[in-house]
């Protein structure tokens, strides 16, 4: 496996950053996550859309173009042979003596690229049976429209779902609204049979893969409310999903150890998943 690390492609064993590198000492930097089908970068627009508007809403400079990036994206895809998989890509403000104001001028920000393999037979069984999600206090910033790599409510969330066997976090407000997950967009069908998802003005990640899932259900027909719903609703409705580069479409069927619908993966969700895969690839 090789890893691109600022300017060079280096075996993934010894692909480092600086010691003094902002991503390290202050999670200064940003992330993207794009996923690969048949070896091509699903949702790609999308996401280096999302790029630029993290970089810009931080004042990280643009390391470098857009064409630039992109080979490296699919020169580090094809170097690790990933077919079906995800790349992740990662900025930040550059390497500096710790100081907490921004470096000077002209630090030229470091970028890393790395690519690993999802193997499909695994997450489609996954899939199949569907997930156990909990829920979590949502303790992050009030930015989580950009994507840092700022984690730390995230990994803790995630670790506490995985201690109670559940696969992913649903984090909730002071309101009792589900937010989004530790690292998903939460949806659910709800009572009425309508799908729903929290509105994007909202202190969440705006999801490329929950914008390709609004795209897709516009020719389908789904009936659709952008507007947030509430642990109880979660737990009444009649079906619940995540979504994310990586894990497209996951049905969740339980949510705190509350059963949803018959405890399968719901019709309505099922459709999605094979609609997105099918566009994706
Ligand atoms: N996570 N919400 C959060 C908090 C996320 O971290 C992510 C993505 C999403 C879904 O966004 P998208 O559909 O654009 O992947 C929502 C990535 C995959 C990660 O952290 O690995």
């Amino acid at each position: 496996r090789v890893a691109y690390v600022n300017g060079t492609y280096r075996p993934h064993g010894d692909a480092t950053v600086h010691v003094e590198d902002r991503g390290f000492q202050f999670a200064d930097g940003v992330y993207e996550v794009w996923s690969i089908f048949d070896g091509r970068l699903a949702d790609f627009d999308a996401h280096m859309t999302r790029l630029h508007r993290s970089l810009n809403e931080l004042r990280i400079p643009i390391p470098m173009t857009r064409e630039a990036l992109t080979q490296v994206l699919k020169e580090t895809v094809r170097r690790n042979r990933v077919r079906d998989g995800i790349v992740y890509l990662q900025v930040t403000r550059g390497t500096a003596r710790r100081d907490h104001p921004f470096p000077a001028e002209g630090t030229p920000p470091s970028v890393v690229v790395t690519a690993k393999s999802i193997p499909q037979a695994k997450a489609e069984a996954t899939a199949a049976k569907g997930v156990a999600v909990v829920t979590q206090p949502d303790i992050r910033w009030g930015r989580c429209d950009i994507k840092t790599v700022g984690l730390l409510p995230n990994v803790l969330a995630k670790q506490a779902a995985r201690e109670r066997g559940a696969y992913e976090a649903w984090m909730v407000d002071e309101m009792g609204l589900v937010t989004e997950g530790s690292s998903t967009n939460a949806w659910i069908v709800d009572e009425n049979g309508k799908l729903r998802t929290r509105d994007t003005q909202a202190n969440i990640l705006r999801g490329c893969t929950r914008a390709a899932i609004l795209e897709l259900i516009k020719e389908e027909g789904v009936e659709f409310e952008e507007r947030a719903f509430s642990v109880d609703e979660a737990k009444r409705a009649k079906e619940a999903f995540f979504t994310a580069a990586g894990a497209w479409v996951m049905p969740a069927v339980s949510i705190d150890g509350v059963k949803i619908g018959n405890g399968k993966p719901g019709p309505i969700t099922k459709k999605l998943r094979e609609l997105y895969l099918d566009q994706a690839r």
